[in-house]
């Protein structure tokens, strides 16, 4: 068989419009909405899980036909490919030179944040998250033993930012690591180079181990641009990037990811974990994300970003008139962030709302941490039809307050 390397550009353009069912595929997002928000897939609508009701490109098909028409589905092996792919996708659309000896594969990012807890913290350790952030974030380090010590996100001109001043107290002296997820899920900041080197010297200050997740750098709106914290002068020697294929391109089921430590004497411990927990590549996903990351994906992505932003603007006009409500403006990601807390109800109320009223299952905003107290988060990747179809369900849900 032979491994994908990047192929040219393919001229079929893709289709976001094509409603493709999902139910009764065992996918989280549609098949779990009913146990866990009560609301029936046959009439719901799926806007939870951050997974996105498309196709990937067609690049990424091919290679799944090709492991398919073959058949024999061994262990892998030799990924220079992979290695020579991700190198071509950072430098190309992010500026970034990656070494390939830097380059570490996981099972996805959730477990790559959990191998790098536990590589660089010890139990009883906390560490630091800027909230309201990507609640299983959290949940991996609580369940890892260690603590959680919130660095609340402050809204100013209707968009997050941080507050290093009032960090500075908040701060209790166990903390070994930051989590900074960039671009920011939920409220889709693309942080600013500024914004980063802050980041970059709170990390310093407090000789914190700095894990960047930038699982939605490539998903970013037009007239934004993302920077990787790799190219922030002066924190090589405590970075850990973590960078995957799977949200750009919509294929989270092959659980594959980058942990990307730029620092030679950092690489050490995490390897030694990964060894110890007797890692190997997942042989779908290695293909899967090599072909992905190619000029021909490269030009699906282009016209997914294109895609999304025609999505958020059709359901931040349509939701931002009902009153009381707003949707804050994404610069990247396609998870809407809706503040309903100037409704003046409970969190409870709202998310009942939703479910019940609207049959939307949507995530709550207190489960990712201080701050998301108000606001519940949609997922707008879907056809447009389906996000109008919501933003109607969502009007006539808060019909009583207009
Ligand atoms: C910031 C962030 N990191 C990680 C993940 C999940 O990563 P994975 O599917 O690779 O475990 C998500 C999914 O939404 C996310 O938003």
């Amino acid at each position: 068989m032979t491994l994908d390397l990047p192929t040219a550009a393919s001229d079929a353009a893709p289709d976001f419009d094509q409603i493709i069912d999902r139910r009764g595929t065992h996918c989280v997002k549609w098949d779990m909405m009913e146990p866990l928000y009560g609301v029936r897939p046959d009439e719901g609508l799926a806007m939870w899980v951050a997974d996105m009701d498309f196709r990937p490109p067609a690049c990424v098909q091919r290679a799944l036909e090709r492991m398919t028409d073959h058949g024999v589905y061994g262990y892998f092996g030799d990924d220079r490919p992979y290695l020579t792919a991700i190198r071509w996708w950072m430098r190309e659309r992010h500026g970034w030179d990656v070494a390939p000896e830097a380059i570490h594969t996981t099972h996805g990012l959730v477990n790559g944040v959990g191998l790098a807890i536990q590589a660089w913290t010890q139990q009883g350790d906390a560490v630091v998250l800027f909230t309201p952030v990507y609640h299983a974030f959290a949940r991996v380090i609580r369940a890892a033993g260690r603590h959680v010590t919130e660095c609340p996100l402050v809204q100013r001109d209707g968009r997050y930012e941080m507050d290093f001043a009032a960090y500075e107290g908040l701060l209790t002296g166990r903390e070994r690591m930051l989590i900074l997820c960039s671009p920011h899920n939920p409220g889709g900041r693309v942080w600013t180079r500024e914004e980063l080197e802050e980041v970059a010297a709170f990390a310093r200050r407090h000789d914190l181990v700095l894990v960047s997740d930038e699982i939605h750098h490539d998903l970013v709106m037009p007239g934004h641009r993302h920077t990787p914290m790799a190219l922030i002068p002066g924190v090589e020697d405590r970075l850990v990037m973590m960078t995957a294929t799977t949200k750009t391109f919509n294929i989270a089921g092959a659980h594959i990811g980058n942990v990307i430590v730029p620092n030679e004497s950092l690489r050490a411990p995490f390897a030694q974990v990964v060894g110890a927990l007797g890692i190997s590549p997942n042989s779908f996903g290695m293909h899967m994300a090599t072909a992905a990351y190619s000029p021909e994906g490269a030009a699906w992505v282009d016209a997914l970003t294109a895609y999304l932003d025609g999505n958020r603007r059709l359901f931040d006009e349509g939701v931002n008139a009902i009153p009381g409500v707003r949707s804050m403006a994404l610069e990247a990601t396609y998870l809407a962030w809706v503040d309903f807390s100037a409704l003046g109800m409970e969190s409870e109320e709202i998310a009942g709302r939703l479910a019940r009223d609207a049959g939307i299952a949507a995530n709550a905003g207190p489960s990712f941490g201080t701050g998301g107290e108000g606001f519940m988060r949609l997922n707008l990747a879907a056809p447009r039809a389906t996000v109008a179809e919501a933003v109607g369900r969502l009007q006539r849900a808060f019909g009583d307050v207009q």
